[in-house]
């Protein structure tokens, strides 16, 4: 019986180490351990077996099973192993392939442009003001001295939703509404983005466009202030070389009021295709707050004066990018977009 063990155990010991898979060794383990296994079968045999040699055998029996189950784990892991390297050397990656090219967003030219003025003025003290795109008629023209038959509200046709509502056809009301506000207390100093309106529609107007606004009211603002303010906007925006021209000009809400020209940057003044042999592009209009503006927002025009002015998004952003269609803008075409 004991020779029976030693010979199944050699024979085990064999066979496990011939197992070249993870299955050859299940097969393995049932033959020898299995329910109807050859060692199981020796151990049925036991009962025949006188009981001084029982225990001896029995002892035997289990160190040969002991020895047979820890070959059994070693085995499994070194199969598992090789099969692991197998599968990692198989698996090779070509670092020289291209990548996957992630496309990321940016921002739109307009916004960008918008953010680059608005940093510009903050940094010279002004904070941020907003006021409603659908506007009465009331803040867009009569309180900036534009009454009911004025003339010059002609040039401003807009979309009106009563006779008294309207698309916003500029971003002047804030300067009332903050005026409003803000009355009596000085200094005012405020820039108001946001979008206006206009029956316009050709490649240098659109119905919607954007406007920066600029209001600062104080004791003592004179034109000197607004000029020095637009100058190093001017320098900021469009770089150190550029000069600035103010023309005299009109506007019911500012008296004086100018246009103010910026220096061509494609030729540097002397005159070329971008500024119609000129040397000069106009980007905004300004002027000192008239008297009636200040006195109908609250605030006391014998005491404080102020400056103000207004310039188009779209029109910096052309002049810029020297683009010569503004609808570019507003197509969404990203070969387009993906440029800036
Ligand atoms: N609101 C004017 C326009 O849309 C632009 C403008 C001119 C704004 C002079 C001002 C200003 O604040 O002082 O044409």
């Amino acid at each position: 019986m004991e020779q029976k063990l030693q010979y199944i155990q050699a024979r085990a010991m064999e066979e496990m180490s011939g197992a070249g898979s993870l299955e050859d060794l299940n097969e393995v383990r049932i033959r020898y351990l299995g329910k109807k296994g050859e060692l199981t079968g020796v151990l049925r045999g036991m009962a025949a077996l006188s009981s001084e040699e029982r225990p001896r055998i029995g002892q035997a029996a289990n160190r040969v099973r002991a020895e047979i189950e820890a070959r059994l784990e070693e085995r499994m892991s070194q199969l598992k192993d090789s099969l692991r390297e197998k599968k990692l050397s198989a698996e090779t990656i070509d670092i020289t392939l291209p990548g996957t090219v992630f496309s990321t967003g940016k921002l739109h030219p307009l916004t960008a442009v918008t953010r680059q003025i608005e940093d510009i003025f903050l940094g010279l003290g002004f904070s941020i003001a907003e006021g409603p795109e659908v506007e009465m008629d009331y803040y867009n023209f009569e309180a900036l001295n534009l009454p009911k038959e004025h003339p010059a509200r002609d040039m401003q046709d807009t979309f009106f939703i009563t006779p008294e509502i309207l698309l916003r056809t500029h971003t002047s009301p804030v300067q009332v509404r903050t005026m409003e506000r803000t009355a009596p207390a000085l200094p005012v100093k405020i820039i108001a983005p946001g979008k206006v309106y206009r029956r316009d529609d050709d490649a240098t107007h659109s119905p919607m466009f954007h406007q920066i606004e600029g209001l600062v009211v104080d004791k003592r603002i004179t034109f000197a202030d607004l000029r020095g303010v637009l100058q190093v906007f001017a320098e900021k925006m469009f770089g150190s070389e550029t000069r600035t021209r103010f023309r005299p000009s009109y506007f019911p809400f500012t008296e004086p009021s100018a246009e103010v020209d910026i220096s061509c940057g494609m030729c540097g003044g002397e005159g070329c295709r971008v500024c119609s042999r000129t040397g000069w592009l106009e980007i905004l209009g300004c002027g000192m707050v008239h008297p009636r503006v200040l006195e109908m927002s609250g605030y006391n025009s014998s005491e404080v004066t102020g400056f103000a002015f207004g310039m188009g998004v779209e029109r910096i952003t052309m002049l810029k990018y020297n683009l010569d269609d503004m609808r570019l803008l507003f197509d969404n075409d990203v070969r387009f977009l993906a440029q800036f």
